[in-house]
């Protein structure tokens, strides 16, 4: 058996408690200072202060990892991405700075319609590759683990292709995919205003081969004026669930569509985006099990107002971040940059924006029970900040200040300063 045995941590965050956390307890991240992480293989095997572990062990079995002057965190979940996808689409973003708008852009045939065709066109070792690169650049940041969505093929083989290069990068990465299918990700030329056909046909012809290879674990939508609306979403997500798929949902982004109380009633793990969730869908997400999974690098890209986080809060949702990466809203992954448009302008504390990061992303992809704290028999994904406190996650502003990754107890990522 490997031990390691990190040690003087100068703050350790475990984020440990009951999963999701909403409302007041998302300020709660279980901090120890002086704190000491044992680790057997790739599970965490005892969590404490430094002279509480002390006692527990013989130092000579263990690898020592010196962790003075240094905040120990659990590995972030990133539980919303598209980092699958071929070609990219800079003119779009260049567009945009000159005043189109990322729905008008979408209404002539760019937007998500324009990836297409360099996914159709992409083998799927090429997009193993682009899919390598990105998760290396995800690493760096600390993510352990990564949510990742189809949805740049809609016919058969593309969304398939997509699925099983994440299969495949998950094997031959550190960083773990969760799968998401995303069919229904936007409407083509030739099914507009026969929504319920092309969903019909995800539903009979693509998702049964994507259940059958197991290729993913959960189905979402793009619901949203112009795209696929309540009714039509409500039908998919349904029957998602018969299929026995878990349900995500895009929700609430552009336009105040009743994305967020849909996401209630059918029981979705996430609601995501809801930068005009309603007040009463803000109320549903709080008394149900949704988690309320907000993307502000989107917004900030496209110049919207960020989801009323602090309104989310307060009224007792489980709100997770993510960075939504992708080729179009959102070409990035950066994690400090969540980190400061969380505190700075959704006002949330950086206690909240570290469980939203960590415990609350791993309950948005079901996995809470394995990920996302520091405790005893979760995995070992643990990172290491080259700061002694978690203050200066959003004080050194946008700036990665990530040292070490640890992956299932191994060092899979340091870096020399
Ligand atoms: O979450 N809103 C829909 N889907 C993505 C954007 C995908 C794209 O533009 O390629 C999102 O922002
Ligand atoms: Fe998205």
């Amino acid at each position: 058996m490997t031990k390691r045995y990190i040690r003087h941590a100068s703050e350790l965050v475990t984020c440990k408690g009951q999963a999701p956390k909403r409302g007041k307890e998302m300020s709660d991240i279980g901090l120890i200072e002086d704190g000491g992480v044992l680790i057997h293989d790739d599970k965490i095997f005892a969590v404490g202060t430094t002279e509480e572990l002390d006692k527990m062990i013989n130092p000579d079995e263990y690898e020592i990892i010196d962790a003075t002057g240094k905040t120990v965190l659990p590995g972030f979940v990133d539980s919303h991405t598209h980092f699958v996808f071929g070609g990219y689409r800079a003119d779009e973003f260049t567009w945009r700075l000159k005043g189109d708008s990322y729905m008008s852009i979408m209404e002539r045939g760019g937007g998500i319609n324009a990836t297409i065709n360099p996914t159709k066109n992409a083998t799927e070792e090429e997009l193993v590759a682009v899919g390598r690169e990105r998760l290396n650049r995800m690493l760096e940041f600390g993510v352990t683990t990564v949510e990742g969505k189809s949805g740049y093929g809609m016919d058969c083989e593309t969304e398939l292709k997509q699925l099983r290069a994440m299969k495949e990068l998950d094997k031959i990465h550190p960083v773990d995919i969760v799968t998401t299918f995303l069919g229904p990700h936007s409407v083509l030329p030739q099914y507009k205003g026969k929504e319920r056909e092309f969903i019909d046909m995800m539903i009979n012809e693509v998702m049964p081969k994507v259940k059958a290879e197991d290729l993913a674990e959960f189905a979402d939508i793009f619901c949203e004026k112009g795209v696929f609306n309540i009714e039509d979403s409500e039908y998919y997500l349904n029957k998602a669930k018969e299929m026995g798929f878990k349900l995500k949902i895009h929700a609430d982004e552009m336009f105040s569509l009743g994305g967020a109380e849909l996401a209630s009633r059918t029981g979705c793990f996430s609601a995501d985006h809801l930068l005009k969730a309603s007040d009463e869908g803000i109320r549903q997400m709080a008394e149900s099990s949704v988690i309320s999974t907000l993307l502000p690098a989107t917004a900030f890209c496209l110049k919207e107002e960020y989801a009323p986080a602090r309104k989310m809060i307060d009224s007792g949702c489980a709100v997770a971040i993510a960075s939504d990466l992708n080729p179009g809203s959102c070409f990035t992954n950066n994690i400090p940059l969540l980190v400061a448009l969380g505190c700075i302008y959704m006002n949330m504390s950086i206690e909240e924006v570290i469980t939203a990061l960590t415990i609350n992303g791993a309950a948005a992809v079901d996995r809470a029970d394995q990920i996302g704290s520091i405790e005893e028999g979760k995995k070992a994904d643990i990172i290491f900040l080259k700061y002694p406190s978690i203050n200066y996650m959003p004080y050194h502003t946008t700036i990665n200040l990530v040292e070490t990754v640890i992956k299932n107890g191994e060092t899979v990522y340091h870096k020399e300063w």
